[in-house]
Formats: C-alpha cells, structure tokens, sequence
C-alpha cells in the first residue's frame, strides 16, 4: 500500500453533515475511507469517459430470449471477432425462454465500447450493459 498523506478540507456544514450520513450509511469506519472510494470512482469514471486507448476492465451483461436462433449466432459470432478482449464469459438461463450473459472484458477502452454497441443493437437483446471497472494499478 502507498504512503497515507494528510490534507485539510474545506466544506459547507450542510454538505458534510449529509456525507457524514452517507458515510454511516455505507458502512465506513470515518470519512477518509469513504472520501478514497469516492476519488477513486470518479477517476475510474474520468478515465472511462475519455474513450482513449487506455486498458481497462470491465464486464457486459446482456439479456436475451434464446429461441430466436439468428440471435444467438450473431451473439457468438460477435464474441469470436472481439476474443482478445474478452477473458471469459458466464450463461445463466434465467427461465424457459430467457438468457443473462455475463462477458467478462480486459482491453482498450475505445473496443469494449464497440463490442457493447455491438451486442446491444442486435434484435432481441432485451438489454445490455457495460459495467465500467479498471485494472486497478494507478489508482
Ligand atoms: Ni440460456
């Protein structure tokens, strides 16, 4: 772990009484704690927002009904063209007639946005999502 340093923060009364609220509520032990989770969503989400080439991770969920046949070639197919940036995927047959896949991504940024837009426009995907992470070395 890196070294902890100490800053001074300035803040309107009424905002820290609701981030101390928001801290008992999640579960932290002081709002240092809560104030590094928040720095670090935000440049995870700063990084992501910039659609560079940078390597990151993440993993799309889509939900789908697989009786439509053409659909789930054109779901593998997809998945075969982006094979280097997917590390695994997971299906999960939630009832008799729909899917949730859950496809795990490690790559740059600028190709996990293409192969979500990919597999989400496909007719029958009732809903994707792309969980945006990170490889968790600079923050
Ligand atoms: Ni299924």
């Amino acid at each position: 772990m890196d070294e902890l340093k100490r800053f001074g923060v300035s803040i309107e009364k009424n905002l820290l009484k609701k981030f101390d609220s928001y801290v008992k509520k999640r579960g932290y032990a002081n709002r240092s704690g809560a104030l590094r989770d928040l720095i670090r969503k935000e440049l995870v989400e700063s990084q992501w927002s910039e659609k560079s080439d940078a390597e990151v991770a993440g993993a799309i969920i889509i939900i789908y009904d697989h009786h439509r046949r053409e659909l789930v070639d054109n779901i593998i197919n997809i998945q075969h063209d982006y094979h280097k940036v997917i590390i695994s995927s997971q299906h999960v047959h939630l009832d008799h007639s729909t899917c949730l896949e859950v496809i795990v991504v490690k790559g740059k940024i600028t190709d996990l946005f293409e192969l979500e837009t990919k597999l989400r426009v496909i007719k029958g995907v009732k809903h994707a999502l792309l969980a945006k992470s990170t490889l968790g070395r600079e923050i």
